[in-house]
């Protein structure tokens, strides 16, 4: 069902029938299933952008910057007959959804200019770099446009741990992620079977639900029905694996770690992210030869020069009649006029321009923080991790938060050379890494890889590429961070227009740090602006 057939009231009314019967039979699951499933979008609140009726009497739109809010601005406006400029400060569409390729460059503040020198193919979204399955919005434009997908493998049983700040014999022993699935679900779900079985939890069960429970904690945990023992589980993986003939013939199971071992590590930690996080799945979307893709696609689908690229905002004015913004393009000052803005500038920009907007609004932006964060690509002359270990995308979650996360390629399977994910650091840790050269920050990332990967992390390594988006200059950070206060104070202010402005991006959504609320913030702030244009 495409969006543009969302809303006829027949087509409501059957849906409002199958919903019904499906939650009869279902229950509330299926009922949740069958919603997302025909775009009623539980998961992203917007599935398409606002239908925007009608002919504005007012038409004339600035929206400053290119990124996905103001791409997606500029493109809906546009299809409602608004007569839009889009000025950005770069040389190309995207803003922090950008891929580093070949010859990619990038400087960060007081640092040095890196040139990306990765092979041809090969690539590194050092910005955003996957979709969740219900962003409905970022779906919505790569349908839209065409923008070929594929997984983005964000959980791989396969793939190590590796914890050195733990005690035991598990502390800094790369360990592969099923096994500590297997084992502490199985330790876990010994005991609860045990003491089910023993009357401790009976206070909490009728003898059925109790029956069913342990049934359920025996094909959960992998547990012996007899003694309900957690001996080992085969989805942990093999000792010897299974093949032909007699030898090796079935092959050898392998042993658990011990459950005390597998606490004093600290390893269990790294299994909450699939219940704990709506935004993490075990497979997401990431699209074909980069994130760059998506807003390049937008861009294409722009009236040709309606983007004006290596403009620089100045200072931004209004008055009840209209906005005005001081720009230099190539170096040279303009003027541009509008009837309304968009405004999608990083927060932590905007703060430092002459912006000229509201009091109220000045306090309530400078309560947004933005997140240091970073990330290196390590291009590497082998993919050992598939080769050697048949780790095929994931990451390797550290307990280092320097490191944090070393992510595997979900693309390129059996090539000859990948680029992995070295790096991804936030807050205090972003910091102090960045304030290295890349040089050294390819240095760190490469001796820790390689205490993981001996033998092969090092000797596979051939160049890098790093951002600490804290030092982009027109980004400032990564994300914007709301404190519950600043949620609660400042952020609504800012939804609304100030005067004849309106801010759009990320920041302005319950979605933060990913594009879906970039999009949605778009779509609901353009929806705002044509209610008014409408008045005239
Ligand atoms: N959305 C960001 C990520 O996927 C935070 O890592």
């Amino acid at each position: 069902m495409g969006e543009s057939d969302m809303g006829s009231a027949a087509d409501g009314l059957s849906r409002r029938i199958f919903l019904e019967k499906l939650a009869k039979i279902g229950g509330t699951a299926a009922l949740l299933a069958g919603m997302d499933a025909l775009g009623f979008g539980i998961g992203s609140a917007m599935a398409a952008p606002p239908k925007l009726g009608g002919t504005p009497k007012q038409k004339k739109v600035i929206v400053l910057g290119a990124g996905n809010a103001g791409l997606a601005s500029a493109y809906e406006l546009t299809q409602s007959g608004y007569d839009v400029a889009v000025i950005e400060a770069r040389s190309f569409p995207g803003g922090r959804a950008q891929t580093a390729r070949k010859g990619f460059t990038l400087t960060e503040l007081g640092g040095a200019t890196q040139t990306c020198d990765f092979d041809e193919g090969l690539y590194i979204n050092h910005g955003p770099w996957r979709i969740p399955y219900h962003h409905h919005s970022t779906l919505h434009y790569t349908r839209k446009f065409g923008v070929p997908l594929e997984l983005f493998n964000n959980d791989n049983d396969a793939s190590f741990l590796y914890f050195e700040r733990g005690t035991g014999p598990l502390a800094g022993k790369r360990v592969r992620k099923a096994e500590v699935a297997a084992d502490m679900l199985g330790y876990s779900s010994e005991i609860l079977a045990k003491l089910s079985r023993q009357g401790a939890l009976d206070a909490r069960f009728g003898i059925e639900d109790k029956e069913k429970f342990i049934e359920f904690l025996v094909d959960f945990g992998a547990l012996s029905k007899k003694d309900l023992n957690y001996t080992g589980a085969e989805g942990r993986g093999y000792l010897v694996e299974p093949g032909a003939g007699v030898d090796p013939g079935p092959g050898k199971p392998s042993v658990p770690y011990k459950m005390n071992d597998l606490l004093d590590s600290g390893l269990g930690h790294m299994l909450s992210s699939v219940a704990r996080e709506w935004t993490q799945q075990r497979t997401m979307f990431q699209p074909v030869q980069g994130m760059e893709q998506i807003p390049k696609a937008i861009a294409r689908n722009l009236p040709k020069g309606m983007i004006r690229y290596k403009t620089e905002v100045q200072r931004i004015r209004q008055s009840p009649d209209g906005v005005t913004v001081d720009v230099l393009r190539n170096g040279k000052p303009e003027t541009i006029s509008a009837d309304w803005c968009i405004c999608t500038i990083p927060l932590s920009v905007l703060k430092g321009i002459d912006h000229g907007l509201s009091p109220a609004f000045a306090a309530a932006l400078a309560k947004c923080a933005y997140a240091p964060v970073g990330k290196i690509g390590l291009q590497m002359k082998r993919r050992f991790w598939e080769e050697d270990h048949g780790i095929y995308g994931g990451h390797v979650f550290c307990d280092n938060p320097d490191v944090n996360n070393i992510a595997f390629p979900s693309t390129g399977w059996q090539g000859q050379k990948g680029v992995l994910l070295g790096y991804y650091n936030f807050i205090a840790n972003a910091a102090k890494v960045s304030a290295k050269t890349p040089a050294e920050r390819a240095e760190m990332a490469v001796a820790y890889g390689e205490k993981i990967f001996p033998g092969a992390y090092r000797d596979s390594y051939e160049n890098s590429f790093s951002v600490a988006w804290h030092r982009v200059k027109y980004n400032l950070g990564g994300w914007g961070m709301w404190s519950d206060e600043a949620r609660a104070t400042a952020y609504p202010v800012l939804t609304e227009p100030d005067g004849r402005i309106y801010l759009a991006g990320e920041h302005m959504s319950y979605i933060g740090g990913w594009q879906a609320g970039a999009f949605e913030s778009a779509w609901q702030q353009i929806e705002r602006l044509h209610a008014r244009a409408m008045k005239g």
